[in-house]
């Protein structure tokens, strides 16, 4: 061949490969295209897909119903209409604002976390944190089981769910950075009045799963507690707590004062070292009134205090669980001061009035245990947050450097399957 032929080849493939090492790409630019181009409206997002419709003439059936965690869209929005409000109000609050990869950063505040990847339907672990800690690594567990028994359950049910990537804190309370920056991060429980926490988004807590150490299953902890089913005036006619009190001396303060040497009352405070009066969740049930107390943060004991058929006591709360917006005040629960200082005063009065007592817990039975704490509402809850959710978040990377040199990157899908985490 002629040398310029040899020539004007190689001059070809060096321009080649200086085009592709240098073009005239504009990362951040194609970034934001690639996080973004894909965002939907929020509001114009259709719940209602499945196929075929599964509501002709279905009808929830809690006895049937409760523990199928594969009820389909349709059929979650029927059975459970109201148990969706604090996922909206996230959505709501995050309509003007941009939830992107830095927004969703595991903050260093944060002893315990999970970030995790749905990618093709399938949930992957891309950061941890706190997993040398046996309370947080049995959190960390228990949410990712439910989030993938939610997402397995409905498979050819429902639409599946776009791919998306969020981060869980699995402490008692998420910490957010102090330099003005928010975060969009899924937690337990968000403190109320605190603008902070104006921007988390509520997952059920791993008590939905089991709560550990001891505990079962979430809907074997429900069975159990049925076994104590009675009418009120039937169980014992008494106020029942027991704890430690140093998580909260405010609260559990107060209502071990109020309460000591009440004929009304059987209330005593556990140590560490001596737990003698310990009690299972269960025996719980046995009495006709149970309070609830806040702890260091919300008090999951009102999720189990709920799965008995007696009646709830709770002093006003300044933490909130993603199910809280329920609880109606002499509705479904008895409501008193976080000091306890009417509590002698409403206890003498229903005890005096056992039907009224009943009311009150008939209708929380029938609003948490029976509907909206089952574990087919909470499978539903986390379908409907993981849709909300994509639905204003950023469009995940998928894939990252795995190896390879600079100019010959192999890519990789980002972090590991949950199965290979297991
Ligand atoms: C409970 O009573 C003790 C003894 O009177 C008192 O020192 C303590 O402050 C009280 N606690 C609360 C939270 O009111
Ligand atoms: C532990 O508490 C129980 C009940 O309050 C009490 O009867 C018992 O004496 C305590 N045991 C010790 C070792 O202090």
């Amino acid at each position: 061949m002629h040398p310029v032929f040899w020539k004007t080849l190689t001059a070809l493939l060096i321009l080649c490969l200086l085009i592709q090492q240098f073009g005239g790409h504009d990362w951040p630019h194609e970034l934001h295209k690639k996080y973004f181009a894909h965002r939907p409206e929020a509001s114009g997002y259709d719940y209602s897909y499945s196929k075929p419709s599964r509501l002709r003439g279905w009808r929830y059936e809690w006895e049937r119903d409760r523990n199928n965690h594969g009820l389909s869209a349709e059929q979650c929005n029927a059975a459970f209409p109201k148990l969706y409000n604090d996922i909206d109000r996230a959505v709501g609050h995050w309509a003007d604002r941009e939830i992107t990869p830095e927004t969703i950063e595991l903050y260093d505040g944060n002893e315990a976390g999970v970030r995790v990847l749905f990618k093709d339907q399938q949930l992957r672990v891309v950061q941890t944190r706190g997993m040398f800690r046996d309370d947080f690594r049995l959190r960390i567990m228990a949410v990712l089981h439910q989030l993938h028994r939610a997402i397995t359950s409905v498979e050819g049910i429902d639409r599946p769910i776009d791919d998306t990537e969020a981060t869980i804190v699995v402490d008692d309370w998420p910490n957010f950075p102090n330099d003005g920056r928010e975060l969009a991060t899924w937690s337990f429980t968000r403190a109320a009045e605190s603008d902070d926490h104006a921007g988390v988004w509520l997952i059920p807590d791993f008590n939905f799963w089991s709560a550990p150490p001891a505990a079962g299953a979430y809907q074997e902890m429900q069975a159990k507690a049925r076994k104590h089913d009675a009418p009120i005036i039937d169980k014992k006619q008494k106020l029942v707590w027991r704890g430690v009190d140093w998580t909260n001396p405010e609260v559990r303060g107060a209502l071990l004062n109020a309460t000591m040497y009440e004929p009304w009352a059987d209330v005593k405070k556990m140590t560490w070292s001596n737990t003698s009066d310990k009690m299972a969740l269960e025996e719980f049930c046995r009495y006709g009134y149970v309070v609830n107390t806040e702890g260091r943060s919300w008090s999951s004991r009102l999720l189990h205090l709920l799965n008995c058929d007696s009646v709830p006591v709770s002093h006003d709360l300044a933490w909130v669980a993603h199910y809280y917006h329920l609880l109606e005040p002499d509705v479904n629960f008895i409501p008193v001061h976080r000091d306890f200082s009417d509590l002698g005063e409403k206890m003498r009065f229903f005890v005096d009035n056992p039907h009224v007592a009943q009311g009150i817990a008939d209708s929380a039975r029938t609003t948490f245990r029976e509907r909206y704490t089952t574990p087919a509402a909470t499978a539903c809850y986390w379908r409907r947050l993981l849709r909300s959710w994509s639905s204003v978040a950023f469009k995940p990377e998928g894939y990252e450097p795995v190896g390879g040199s600079m100019s010959h990157r192999e890519q990789g899908i980002r972090g590991i399957t949950f199965e290979e985490f297991l």
